[in-house]
Parts: structure tokens; C-alpha cells; sequence
């Protein structure tokens, strides 16, 4: 090998042996082989009943043995009522467990961990429009809950939970964000109640809270539970920065294992989604960075992943040495690149994923087996 291109190698090995992001990390009693994590992705290929195919499991093998240290399975919906999408998956019956226990031991074969995000889609629901408000839009209208409508999903989350154990994973993500029925109930756009489950944050919030107390009633004290949260629902009188601090800080101080960094709520628009970039050129790319550290600076005791837009070794370790998050979360990239951990590991510098977002176009949804359609 030339004498610069060994110079060049070996600087590069260095760097990246130093690199934390390839170290052990806990989350509470969870130890994790590195930083890196797959966020929660549909498949949108299970079954009429909710039940997930043979290609599936075989993509979650893919992703364990190409290192990714923490997957997120795509969302599960806890009950028929909450279901987003055709081909999501179901947890709300003990149907749905043989084949999650399947794809779960697959993924401990590889000696990887698997944690379950669970969903209700409120006013995006395919079988019954429902959420906090009475919610028109272009074309359909959502009534609103009762109060005991809303007890009974707050039980759903528990009833899936113990699904969740019998299927082998190694704990729970409730889905929070992305405009899904808690991200509904916290965003005062969506939320219009004056009822104990309305109007100030501290009622918008209670549903999560109760979801979250009801988790932790079901399970033992050592399972890990993490919550995917807007940082700004980057929509006019949504969910914004400000509030988003308070309700991490509320639920970390109940002791929450790991809180997920997104961002997009109902009403959202694309030209607000600068408000939470960061002004430093290293985490550019990193779309959330600058509303992140807003998050981070109230919640510093909780381990925090953030996700959306990273793509390069550079950013990835910025994240970490500055201190923004301490797990590096992505989806497309893994779409493309389910040994993406092993690439980045072996000096690859960044994923190859350009965003272009075809594996969520209108022709592919729900239509076919996930996958990236670039080339
Ligand atoms: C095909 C696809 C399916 C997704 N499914 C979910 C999901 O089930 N739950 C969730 O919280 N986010 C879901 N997301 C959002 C991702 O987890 C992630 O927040 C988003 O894609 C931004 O991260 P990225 O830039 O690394 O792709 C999905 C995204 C894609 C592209």
C-alpha cells in the first residue's frame, strides 16, 4: 500500500476505534452493544389481520446481524380501533404474538435488543376517526372521545404491554409523536377540550402520563420505557419547543428509560421545520439539533436518541462529543442500508440514503414489502 494511503488508513481506523458511538452504552439495566438505533419503521406489509410476514422477520434479521445496536419495531396499534395504516401490525390481540415472537428471536439470535412501539392513530385511524376534538379536514371529519373511550385506550396500552413481554421484546416505545393520539391530545390545535383531559398543558399531557403509569404498572421494574416525542409539532398554534421541555422533563422525572427526539405534529409545515435546526455547522444535518439541546438542557439524567437527517460519521460523532444525544437514531438510511453499522464501522463515512422519501410514496405504501426504491 502507498505510504499515504497507509497514513491515511490507519488515521482513519483510529478515528474510528475512538469513535464512542461503536462502545457499550446502558439504558437502564439495558446494555446496548453501541449508539446506534433503527427508529421505528413500518414495513406496511403485515396481513389484513394485523399479523406480520415471513419477509418481515427476515428484514429484522438483517438489520441484527448487520450490528444496529437497538431496533425499533415499526409502530403496533394496540387496539383494532387505533390502527394508522393497511399492512401496519397489531398487538391488540394474543393472535398477534406467535409471529412477533418469531421476528423477536431472530433478532436475540444476533445477540441485538428489539423494543415494540406502541400506537393509537386517533383522527388518522382507518377504522374509527376519533380523537381528543372533533377534527375536520379536506374530506373527513373525526368525532371526538368520550372520557371512557379514553380509559379504555389508556387500558389497551396496558393489555398490549403484557403482549409485548409474551412476545420477547426487550421493552416498550410509546409513540408520542408524528400527530399519532398522544401527539393529538397534547397539541392545542388538535386538542380543544375543557374537560380534565384539555386546555392547559398539564391536562394535554395527562393522557401520556396515564399511558405511561399504566406501562410501568404492567411491567417489572428493570423493562425499559422509552417515548418517540415531538420537539415541535412545527405547525401554527400546535405543539411547540417550549412545551415539548416541560413534558420531557415531567416524564423523565417519572423516570422514563430513554426519550426519542422527532418532530411533526398535525397542522404540520415544512416551512417551520427550520425553527429547530441548530446554528452550528457540525449538526446542520441533524434537522432537530437546535430544539434538541433546548430538551436536553431539562432532562440531562435521561439518555436521549435523536432522529431525523443524520447521515454522516462527522455528525453522528458531533451528537455525541457535544453532548446533544446520546444515541444516534435513523430509519431511511437502514432502508437502504441494513448493515449500514458494520459500513460506517469499517470507514465508510456516511449512509448513501439521499431522503428522497420514494419508500413512503403513495404507489409503494401499504402495496408491497418495504424497501428503499433509489436504484
Ligand atoms: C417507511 C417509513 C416508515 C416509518 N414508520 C414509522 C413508525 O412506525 N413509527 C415512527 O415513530 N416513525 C416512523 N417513521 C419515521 C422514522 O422513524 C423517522 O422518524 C423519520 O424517517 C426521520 O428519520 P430519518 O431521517 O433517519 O429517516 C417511518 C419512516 C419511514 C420512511
Amino acid at each position: 500500500m502507498h505510504a499515504l494511503a497507509v497514513k491515511l488508513y490507519s488515521s482513519c481506523t483510529n478515528y474510528i476505534s475512538m469513535s464512542s458511538l461503536f462502545k457499550p452504552f446502558k439504558i437502564g439495566a439495558l446494555e446496548v452493544p453501541n449508539r446506534f438505533m433503527r427508529s421505528a419503521t413500518t414495513s406496511y406489509w403485515s396481513d389484513e389481520q394485523g399479523i406480520i410476514r415471513p419477509d418481515i422477520i427476515s428484514l429484522y434479521g438483517k438489520l441484527s446481524k448487520g450490528q444496529v445496536g437497538l431496533i425499533v419495531k415499526g409502530h403496533l396499534y394496540i387496539s383494532k380501533q387505533g390502527k394508522a395504516h393497511e399492512g401496519q401490525a397489531g398487538i391488540c390481540s394474543d393472535e398477534h404474538i406467535l409471529k412477533l415472537r418469531e421476528l423477536t428471536k431472530v433478532v436475540h439470535d444476533y445477540e441485538c435488543k428489539i423494543i415494540a412501539q406502541l400506537n393509537h392513530a386517533g383522527i388518522y385511524s382507518t377504522v374509527d376517526r376519533a380523537g381528543p376534538s372533533e377534527y375536520i379536514s379536506e374530506g373527513w371529519k373525526a368525532r371526538a372521545l368520550s372520557s371512557d373511550e379514553i380509559y379504555e385506550i389508556v387500558e389497551s396500552f396496558g393489555d398490549a404491554v403484557e403482549r409485548t413481554m409474551a412476545s420477547g421484546f426487550d421493552g416498550i416505545q410509546i409513540h408520542g409523536a408524528h400527530g399519532y393520539l398522544i401527539s393529538q391530545f397534547l397539541s392545542k390545535l388538535a386538542n380543544r377540550r375543557n374537560d380534565q383531559w384539555g386546555g392547559n398543558l398539564e391536562n394535554r399531557m395527562r393522557f401520556l402520563v396515564e399511558i405511561y403509569d399504566e406501562i410501568k404498572a404492567r411491567v417489572s421494574s428493570n423493562v425499559p420505557i422509552m417515548l418517540k416525542m415531538n420537539c415541535d409539532d412545527f405547525s401554527w398554534n400546535g405543539f411547540t419547543i417550549e412545551e415539548s421541555v416541560k413534558v420531557a422533563e415531567a416524564i423523565c422525572n417519572k423516570g422514563l428509560s430513554l426519550l426519542e427526539i422527532s418532530g411533526g405534529g398535525v397542522g404540520r409545515q415544512n416551512k417551520l421545520r427550520k425553527r429547530a435546526q441548530s446554528h452550528d455547522n457540525e449538526l446542520v444535518e441533524a434537522t432537530f439539533a437546535g430544539h434538541a439541546t433546548k430538551i436536553r438542557a431539562a432532562t440531562r439524567s435521561t439518555p436521549m436518541a435523536l432522529v431525523n437527517g443524520i447521515r454522516s460519521h462527522k455528525c453522528m460523532d458531533a451528537l455525541i462529543n457535544k453532548d446533544i444525544a446520546d444515541i444516534i437514531s435513523m430509519s431511511r438510511p437502514f432502508i437502504r442500508e441494513p448493515n449500514l453499522v458494520k459500513k460506517l464501522k469499517n470507514g465508510q463515512p456516511e449512509a448513501t440514503c439521499n431522503s428522497c422519501d420514494a419508500c413512503i410514496s403513495d404507489e409503494v405504501f401499504s402495496k408491497m414489502m418495504l424497501r428503499c426504491h433509489l436504484d
